[in-house]
Parts: structure tokens; C-alpha cells; sequence
């Protein structure tokens, strides 16, 4: 016996790592990346803020600048504070922590974020994912019976949904959220919300059980790792607990307190996104054999509908014409041949066009 099969759990033994591919070479648009950069005048300045950061020294772990800048230029309700997390993949393990009661469980629909499954089986969670409709909507009165036979300590709701790109119907979040109760929270993942019109940030006060969580990822701050979370003081205090102290790092701290006092070169960003991304919904909408779902998101999911051409197949002409997607047609079987694209520039977007054009073409 080797000690990794004395010592592991079994299932962590039986999965398998999350799967990166390596883009050196590809128009990467399979992460939902931001693909504009600082403009140079800012990325000198940030060499100079960065270059005097203490780094002999650990963070100190109040973040209290940090934070004030996320609650000012994040639309923070007044009185509500945050949680920091090293990219929103640390709040949902942090938060599936905390609630890993014994027989406690997690809901969400599905296809959804893989990692509320994960972070749910980490923690000893069980996790129950209700199918979406076949348009991709909310399913309300399979996710309140859910609610119901469950009683999920935790239920996820993506506001956009990552893979789907849609905004969930409002009055059917609220009811879950009112069937949870107070037997539950619901954590609105806006890790979309820069693309959306649409956030549950100003309702926070209304709902003492939702959390809304955030991160500056697809922003154009992937590299640095930071998301935040409110919710009532209550649970941010017993969130905050199993938060490790330094979680975010100086660099990560200082690079996001310098770009939030240019908060409108992120907010342009975002702006030319949106554009961009009318613009692309338009061209593939002409595309014959190609479904394009409705998005709020910087990403679109598509559909390959040509008869005899799997979207397997298209993802790997994509491929051969060295552009990356995402294949997301086996997460689930509501995504059957769909891809999933992420809104880049006008001209990586004309590249993958052009690229997906040929790949139906061949
Ligand atoms: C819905 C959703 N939530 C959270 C995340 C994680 O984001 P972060 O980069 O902050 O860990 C993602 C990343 O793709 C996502 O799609």
C-alpha cells in the first residue's frame, strides 16, 4: 500500500484535477478572461506603488482600506461590510466550511459553476443540482421542491449563469430565497454582475439569508485572486473565521486598491465588452447551423446544430486553427454540442468567426 492510498480519502483519490489547458499559442478564449490590459501609464504607476510594498512583512489581515474601496466603488449597500477571498473559489470553499454540518447539503442548478459541487464534496457536503429547463431558464417549482426535501444549507444561484450566460428569472430567485428561509442561505454568485444589468446588491438589507458574492476576475484582474462576499454581520463574522488571516496577499491588495482608484478604466472595459458582444451575437446569429443562447455575460454559449458535426468535432477544428473555447457539451446533457465562448476584442472575436466559420465549413 502507498501512503497517498493509506492516507486519502477515496473519493479526493478518485477524482480527477482540475483540467487547464495549456493556450501558449491559441486566441484564449476560454476563460472568460478580460482581455484588455491596464494602459501603460497605469501599469508604470502600479510598478511604482508595487515596488515600495512591504513584502518582508504579512499582510495586515483587517484589509481595512481594501475594503472600504470594494464598498464604495462596488455598490455596497451602507452598513454591509465584505469578506475577502482569494478569488471567489476561496469564498465558496470558505462558506461550504462553515456550513459542513453533519448531513447538511448544497443546491444549485445545473449545468452551474463546477466548483459548488467540489467545494461541496470537500467539506463533507452533499450536493443536489436540479436540472435547468430545456431553455436553460430556472427551474421554480423543481428548485422550491427541492428546497423543500432538502433543506440545503447552502443554495447557489449564478446571477449570470456560468455556462448558460443568462440572468435567472427575479421573482423566481425571491421565491426560493423565501423558501429557504431561514433554515439556508442563498449566495447569489455575480462573478458576471460587470456584464449584467441586473445585481442583488442593493437588496441585501431586504434579505438577512442571501449572500452576494463577487469577484474582480473577469473584470481584468484574473491574475491577482480576489473576490469579496456581503451578507448580513452576522454571517460575515462567522465567514470570516474560516478565512485563513492572509489570505490575499500584499501584492494582490495593493494592485486592487490602485486600480479601484481608476475604477472607470475597468467600467470602459466592461462597456466595449458589452459592445462587442452584441456585435458577435449578431454575426454568429447569421451563422446557418449555429444556436446562440441570450447572454448577460462576457462569454456565449452556442449551440453546433448541423446535422452530422458534433460540437466536439468544431471544438477541435477550433482547435487545429490554434483558437481555444470551451467544450462544455459533456457537463451536462442540456449542453449537448454546445461551446462556450468567451467576448473578447473585435479582433480575436473576427478570428474565432472566421476559425468557426471554416471548422463548419470543412
Ligand atoms: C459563476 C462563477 N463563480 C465564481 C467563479 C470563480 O471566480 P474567481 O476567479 O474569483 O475564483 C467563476 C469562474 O469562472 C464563475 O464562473
Amino acid at each position: 500500500m502507498s501512503v497517498a492510498k493509506n492516507i486519502i480519502r477515496a473519493d479526493v483519490r478518485a477524482l480527477s484535477a482540475y483540467h487547464v489547458p495549456d493556450a501558449t499559442g491559441f486566441v484564449k478564449l476560454d476563460a472568460m478572461e478580460n482581455p484588455y490590459t491596464l494602459p501603460p501609464g497605469l501599469q508604470q504607476k502600479l510598478g511604482e506603488r508595487l515596488a515600495a510594498v512591504a513584502l518582508n512583512r504579512y499582510p495586515v489581515p483587517s484589509y481595512a482600506a481594501l475594503k472600504a474601496a470594494i464598498r464604495e466603488h462596488m455598490g455596497v449597500p451602507a452598513g454591509f461590510d465584505v469578506v475577502l477571498g482569494n478569488g471567489s473559489d476561496e469564498l465558496i470553499s470558505i462558506v461550504s466550511v462553515a456550513c459542513a454540518k453533519p448531513g447538511a447539503s448544497v443546491l444549485a442548478p445545473v449545468p452551474g459553476f463546477v466548483m459548488y459541487a467540489m467545494s461541496a464534496q470537500f467539506a463533507g457536503l452533499d450536493f443536489v443540482g436540479v436540472p435547468l429547463k430545456p431553455d436553460l431558464s430556472l427551474d421554480r417549482d423543481a428548485m422550491l421542491a427541492a428546497v423543500r426535501a432538502h433543506r440545503p444549507a447552502i443554495t447557489y444561484l449564478a446571477y449570470p449563469n456560468n455556462p448558460t450566460g443568462n440572468l435567472f428569472d427575479l421573482d423566481a430567485m425571491l421565491e426560493i430565497i423565501r423558501a429557504v428561509g431561514d433554515t439556508g442561505i442563498v449566495v447569489v454568485d455575480e462573478a458576471y454582475q460587470p456584464f449584467a444589468d441586473a445585481s442583488f446588491m442593493p437588496r441585501l438589507s431586504d434579505h438577512p439569508n442571501v449572500v452576494v458574492m463577487r469577484t474582480v476576475s473577469k473584470l481584468g484582474l484574473a491574475g491577482i485572486r480576489l473576490g469579496y462576499m456581503s451578507a448580513a454581520a452576522e454571517l460575515l463574522a462567522e465567514f470570516d473565521k474560516v478565512r485563513p488571516p492572509y489570505n490575499i496577499n500584499v501584492l494582490t491588495e495593493a494592485t486592487a486598491g490602485f486600480v479601484l482608484e481608476h475604477a472607470e478604466v475597468l467600467d470602459a472595459q466592461a462597456a466595449a465588452i458589452c459592445a462587442e458582444r452584441t456585435t458577435l451575437v449578431a454575426a454568429l446569429a447569421a451563422v446557418p447551423g449555429v444556436r446562440v443562447f441570450p447572454s448577460a455575460a462576457n462569454f456565449l454559449l452556442l449551440r453546433i446544430e448541423r446535422p452530422g458535426l458534433t460540437g466536439t468535432a468544431v471544438f477541435e477544428r477550433l482547435l487545429q486553427a490554434r483558437v481555444l473555447v470551451k467544450n462544455v457539451g459533456k457537463m451536462h446533457a442540456l449542453l449537448d454540442n454546445c461551446l462556450r465562448v468567451t467576448v473578447s476584442t473585435p479582433a480575436e472575436n473576427a478570428c474565432f468567426l472566421a476559425a468557426l466559420q471554416s471548422s463548419l465549413n470543412t
